[in-house]
């Protein structure tokens, strides 16, 4: 007999340590953007795992260069070589700044990396960020994700971050100086409520880097492998950075991350300054390849955008204010958004999250339907 929602939520209750607030329904099954719970009902999935299944769940594709990879070889570590990771950093180097990957396991370990590249271009530097960012939660990333509620239970937090607001152009260039190592900055912030930086912001940055040799970062970690209608952020914006991050959509569910370089920052780490025992093991790099064979397609991203206009356009219909995003990376503003997300899932069946007290967050998988996007909107229409 398999266990159901109340056994799991006990069990939560007993084992699992009390980070998250779980929605009361578990998922057992997934196919595009549909997903199933264990009573068989049906779901519309606009968060795909927050911003991860991007080509959708159990794409046959993808499924099928898992299978293939785990039937030959799963794992033999960093020690070695594996065709999937070497060609895999090709692919992202060449698609991206062109210089060199390193390749962890999740966005914060991305972020990780990149903070520690910056230090190891100058040492001691300061690492500047901007107001309401989200890098991760490992103590690099969480001392550049300036927000109260996350760092204050865990000071001391690593030092040498310095905090701009994130519409301040010229507060963002006097901050950096000789002393800075990085700015690193989300072009599309996520986890904040999906807040495109604004363009002079990003201008701003990118000079001020230039005048004093500091790296420019972005973290494309949620709105990168084409979840704008490009395959990177940066390419909508007049910025161009160093270094970049990715993760999340770069395994289309399985756990892989990346940071790419500019050539000039190729061989900024040297052999020992960095590692991780799992990272671009052949499996999730087998995920990758199969997720970039689907995305990285101008004719497909062209569709993105299009997408995302269709749910931007639907939004603006409804009795919801600041409707915004880039893509199929959107939000809207309402009151009483938690409760909103979950009355969606268990009344209307459609995933979407609240990144706040006012946030509804929609990133369905990129392969979305405009038949499936007319019926989401529908669905959030039905219950407004
Ligand atoms: C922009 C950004 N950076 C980093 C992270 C951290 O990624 P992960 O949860 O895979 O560690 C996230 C996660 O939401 C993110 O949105």
């Amino acid at each position: 007999m398999p266990l159901g929602l109340t056994d799991l939520q006990a069990l939560e209750r007993d084992w699992v340590m009390p980070t998250y607030a779980r929605q009361p329904v578990e998922f057992v099954r997934g196919e595009g953007c549909r997903l199933w719970d264990a009573d068989g009902n049906e779901y519309l999935d606009f968060l795909a795992g927050i911003s991860v299944a991007q080509i959708g769940h159990c794409h046959p594709a993808l499924v099928e260069a898992i299978r293939e990879q785990a039937g030959r070889l799963m794992h033999v570590s960093n020690l070695y070589y594996t065709e999937p990771a070497m060609r895999l950093a090709q692919r992202l180097a060449e698609s991206s700044l062109g210089g060199k990957v390193f390749f962890c396991n999740s966005g914060a370990e991305a972020s990780e990396c990149a903070i520690k590249l910056a230090r190891r271009h100058r040492r001691g530097g300061e690492v500047v960020v901007v107001t309401d960012g989200f890098h991760g939660r490992t103590y690099g990333a969480l001392s550049a994700t300036p927000q109260e509620t996350k760092q204050e239970p865990f000071a001391p937090l690593v030092p040498g971050f310095k905090v701009v607001h994130r519409d301040d152009a010229a507060g963002l260039s006097d901050a950096v100086g000789e002393q800075t190592a990085a700015v690193l900055i989300e072009p599309i912030q996520g986890e904040s409520g999906i807040h495109p930086i604004a363009d002079d912001v990003l201008v701003a940055a990118r000079e001020a880097c230039d005048r004093h040799g500091a790296l420019l970062i972005f973290d494309e970690v949620q709105c990168g492998m084409g979840r704008t209608g490009t395959l990177w952020a940066y390419e909508q914006t007049p910025a161009r950075p160093d270094v970049m991050t990715v993760a999340k959509g770069l395994g289309g569910g399985l756990p892989i991350g990346a940071c790419i370089t500019s050539p000039e920052y190729a061989d900024t780490f040297q052999k020992g300054d960095h590692g991780s025992t799992f990272a671009g093991g052949p499996v999730p790099c087998a995920a990758a390849h199969a997720v970039l064979d689907v995305v990285h397609d101008e004719a497909f991203l062209g569709e993105v955008r299009e997408k995302g206009e269709r749910l931007q356009a639907g939004l603006h219909d409804l009795p919801v204010t600041n409707v915004r995003g880039r893509g199929l990376m959107c939000a809207f503003d309402i009151d009483g958004a938690p409760e909103l997300s979950t009355r969606l899932l268990i009344e209307q069946r459609l995933v979407v999250n609240a990144t706040g007290p006012v946030t509804i967050r929609l990133e369905p998988p990129l392969t979305v339907s405009l038949e499936e996007i007319d019926d989401a909107v529908g669905r959030v229409g039905a219950l407004l």
